[in-house]
């Protein structure tokens, strides 16, 4: 929460499956052109939240298949566990609202009557969530047979029907609007109550999000039936929630540019990228930039002569130092990025960067950390990058000159791949 010093310009919530994250996707493509939307223009100064019906365990395995990017705040388990930043600190202040009059036995003894309901698996029941599957037509029965008895044993709680098969029991002050309610809260009393808030997702459980006050809201092309429902019976008639036409992350994109909270063209989509007047240039601009020149360089999907415009760009007196620990200048850095022209062509071979955040350090410099990730073929690898960028001695166009650039292997990504001269 301290990272900002003042109010962030957008929060964006979102939930994960289905909506930040498409399954039916293999390729990523909508989820790495947020992700480049998001570094380039918003990680400085904006908060990304994910909420998600996952247990830690489920969120975990997620992060490793899909090309997510780091939240600075993690709700997961239905809004009943609230983490921060990359080290996931627990908010212990929520988990003390949500023991009232909740009992977790009490929960599991009554549901065990239901031989409707069917438990998941045993990661997902959590300190304050219960969690079933159970059949679309049986699903209203139940939950109002269950909520009935659990009265009666003096629980207060909440059960949310999400993806036309899972059901959550809950205590009645969790779930994902609750917990935004909380930071919400939490945010106004140091003065830092976001600008805006948008707020996206495709369940059952992603409901609560479209009724806190003031945000903004996407439920996505893909959106369940549920959802749908609950939007037609409760919230009609409010101009600040949309139903998208583009899918998943496509969709968050899509309302950034309805509503109007910011850029909403990633730098993905723009052809000419690499000389695009887009944008008054901006040091995670900058970051993505060059990344996704490196891709589509590997890949052969821009032109050889591209390098040219690259070498001013670069001090080539700078020094490289790679993760093995030998350094290089710069020059012979691109030397190298030179012979790589097309290595990854036709190959599962994708560049995106994480946790893009910029230091000023003098007049005309920065000093710019981030998590550099490369997916090739199965592999996921991550680099810990440092960089110093001057807008000194820059070129005409009034871009950065990349003066020296440290990376080193983020625990477990060291590989056979760690011996070749990557950037
Ligand atoms: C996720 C969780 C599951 C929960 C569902 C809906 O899939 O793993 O436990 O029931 O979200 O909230
Ligand atoms: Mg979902």
């Amino acid at each position: 929460m301290e990272r900002l010093s003042a109010s962030a310009r957008l929060m964006i919530v979102s939930d994960l499956d289905h909506t930040m994250v498409d399954h039916h996707d293999s390729e990523n493509f909508s989820l790495l052109r947020f992700n480049a939307l998001w570094e380039a223009n918003y990680r400085h100064d904006s908060l990304l939240v994910f909420s998600t019906g996952r247990s830690p365990t489920l969120y975990k395995e997620l992060r490793k298949e899909k090309p997510m990017l780091t939240p600075d705040i993690t709700i997961m388990s239905v809004g009943t566990e609230i983490t921060y930043g990359h080290s996931m600190e627990p908010d212990e202040g929520w988990v003390k609202v949500l023991n009232q009059k909740w009992d977790k036995n009490i929960v599991i003894e009554e549901a065990s009557k239901f031989s409707e309901l069917t438990p998941q698996a045993e990661s997902e029941q959590r300190p304050h969530k219960v969690s079933f599957y159970t059949q679309k037509d049986k699903a209203q029965a139940v939950t109002k047979a269950l909520s009935e008895s659990l009265e009666k044993r003096g629980l207060d709680v909440k059960i949310i029907y999400s993806g036309g098969i899972d059901l959550d029991i809950l205590p009645q002050g969790a779930g994902k609007g609750q917990a935004l309610a909380y930071l919400h809260k939490k945010f106004k009393s140091i003065g830092k109550l976001p600008n805006s808030t948008l707020v996206c997702g495709d369940s059952g459980n992603d409901a609560e999000l479209f009724s806190i006050p003031d945000v903004f809201g996407v439920m996505v092309s893909n959106a369940q039936e549920e959802l749908l429902q609950w939007h037609a019976e409760n919230a009609k008639n409010n101009s600040k929630i949309i139903h998208a036409s583009e899918r998943c992350a496509a969709g968050i994109i899509q309302a950034i540019g309805h509503f109007n909270l910011g850029p909403n063209i990633s730098l993905r989509d723009v052809k000419d990228f690499l000389d695009s007047k887009l944008e008054t240039k901006s040091i995670g601009y900058e970051v993505v930039k060059f990344y996704l020149f490196y891709e589509k360089w590997r890949r052969a999907e821009v032109e050889e002569s591209c390098l040219d415009h690259l070498k001013k760009s670069f001090n080539p007196s700078g020094v490289f130092v790679h993760p093995s620990g030998l350094e290089q200048s710069l020059s012979d850095s691109l030397r190298s990025i030179q012979k790589q022209y097309g290595d990854s062509q036709g190959k599962q071979y994708r560049v995106w960067v994480d946790r893009v955040l910029p230091t000023k350090i003098s007049s005309d410099s920065w000093l710019v950390k981030f998590d550099k990730w490369e997916l090739s073929g199965k592999e996921h690898l991550c680099c810990r990058t440092t960089v110093i960028l001057s807008s000194k001695d820059s070129n005409a166009a009034g871009e950065f000159v990349w003066l020296h650039v440290h990376q080193t292997w983020l625990e477990g990504s060291k590989s056979e791949l760690s011996s070749t001269w990557l950037f």
